[in-house]
């Protein structure tokens, strides 16, 4: 298995351009399967997760190509199939996304089970409670999970999120655009990645209105067409950069970034004594101008503090003197990386869902274990402060989640090497 040699570094200085959002993209090229036309997305990223799901489409009997880097050409014209391929669905739980376009487009959809992770049990009783609303059977057996919309097709209904899931968001959404009558979704997720979902859906055709609030109205149309898009950039690859640049008291200018969609973590990171400062040509990120000072950070659904940015927030943290508190709230089992952080000298105590940061400790470079995407970024960020050297180990999870990560960071002054045993 592939692994990360991370040394200490010096503070981190350059610029750096945000590729396109993981979590935007993935729901964008399975909205790709709702017209028989062509839609060409722009500043795709370069990502394993990208390639799993280019493979799902083909699956589907989709075609794919690249008629230039970072652009993808998707034609669903040939659909062959609303039954979805377990050995590429069980390699990322993203591929749930397809079940509301083939359950929109063609009224019928079989999919596995996604599998849960370190996370949590990343339960779907929320996506099915969707689909069920708009009139469909809905059977789970041997881990498939199976949705048959009635002969008529679906109709719009009102579905209540209990809690303001993103992917339920997502997948009710795509499958509610071309139901008979008019969706309201209450309690929805208010992500950036459900605006620009919806926004595409728009451009396709769809009436989508009150995406990025907790009410989305979807009016149903008789079919979608194709659309143009380019992705909005990836707010979690802004925040990882943002810290690596605090937790190496560097200075760092961050390009192709959307100023209102980190607004938590800038928040935080000025109450920590980081100075960031939002230009035309992007945002500046100087962290050695000031003694760093502890806070406490709470995760919640956008726009409160983001849950994917908690663990490299805690990193940061564990070299900020004095006492910090982080609780999160929104999956149940997102500490993983507590133990591979103390095991690298950090002093770390866990009480539930809140993790007592006793910070200022030099960190050591030691063997670690990326346990989830996020958790991987935090581990590298952390090695680039830690004497010696950090061996992270489950490096496919950083690679699945983020374009160019070890270029992005020698170009700041890092030095990360990735090794084959
Ligand atoms: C999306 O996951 C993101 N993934 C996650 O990013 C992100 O952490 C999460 O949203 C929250 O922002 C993608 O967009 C591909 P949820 P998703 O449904 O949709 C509970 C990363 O690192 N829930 O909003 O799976 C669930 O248990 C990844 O990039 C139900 O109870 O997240 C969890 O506690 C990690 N029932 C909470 O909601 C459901 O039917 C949030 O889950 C669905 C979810």
């Amino acid at each position: 298995m592939a692994k990360f040699l991370v040394q200490k570094c010096d503070p981190l200085h350059g610029e750096i351009h945000i590729s396109g959002a993981k979590n935007a993209i993935l729901p964008l090229m399975a909205a790709a399967i709702l017209t028989e036309d062509h839609c060409v997305i722009s500043d795709v990223p370069e990502l394993k997760d990208v390639t799993v799901m280019e493979k799902i489409l083909e699956s589907l009997g989709g075609k794919i190509h690249t008629p230039e880097e970072s652009i993808l050409d998707i034609d669903m014209s040939g659909l062959k199939t609303n039954v979805a391929d377990y050995e590429l669905v069980r390699k990322m739980r993203a591929s749930f996304f397809i079940m509301g376009p083939l359950l929109g487009r063609t009224g019928r959809a079989k999919v596995h089970m996604p599998g849960g992770c370190t996370i949590g049990a990343r339960p779907i009783d929320l996506h099915l409670k969707g689909f069920k609303a708009l009139g469909a059977e809905v059977i789970v057996k041997d881990y498939y999970v199976e949705a048959i919309a009635p002969p008529e097709g679906l109709t719009g209904a009102a579905v209540y999120l209990d809690f303001p899931s993103v992917g339920a968001t997502e997948n009710i959404m795509m499958a509610a655009v071309c139901a008979t009558g008019t969706t309201y979704i209450i309690n929805a997720a208010e992500e950036p990645e459900i605006v620009d979902l919806a926004n595409f859906l728009n451009k396709m055709g769809a009436r989508v209105k009150g995406a990025g609030t907790d009410n989305i109205k979807i009016e149903g149309v008789e079919s979608l067409h194709g659309a143009e898009h380019t992705v909005i950039p990836d707010r979690i690859e802004t925040g990882t950069f943002m810290l690596a640049a605090a937790i190496t008291r560097g200075q760092v200018l961050i390009t192709n970034v959307v100023p209102d969609h980190i607004k938590p973590i800038t928040a935080k990171l000025r109450e920590c004594g980081v100075i960031v400062e939002v230009s035309d040509e992007g945002l500046y990120v100087i962290a050695d101008q000031n003694e760093l000072t502890a806070t406490n950070i709470k995760t919640l659904p956008y726009p409160g503090f983001p849950t994917d940015i908690q663990s490299p927030f805690m990193a940061f943290l564990t070299t900020v003197e004095g006492a910090s508190t982080v609780i999160e709230t929104v999956f149940e089992n997102r500490f993983m990386h507590v133990a591979e952080l103390n095991r690298m000298g950090a002093n770390i105590r866990i009480d539930g869902n809140k993790a007592m940061i006793q910070g200022g400790k030099k960190l050591e470079g030691a063997q670690v274990i990326a346990t989830d995407l996020r958790a991987g970024a935090a581990l590298a960020l952390a090695g680039l402060v830690a004497d010696g050297t950090t061996e992270i180990s489950e490096i496919y999870h950083i690679e699945r989640g983020y374009d160019n990560f070890i270029s992005k960071f020698k170009s700041l002054g890092a030095n990360i090497l990735r090794i084959d045993d």
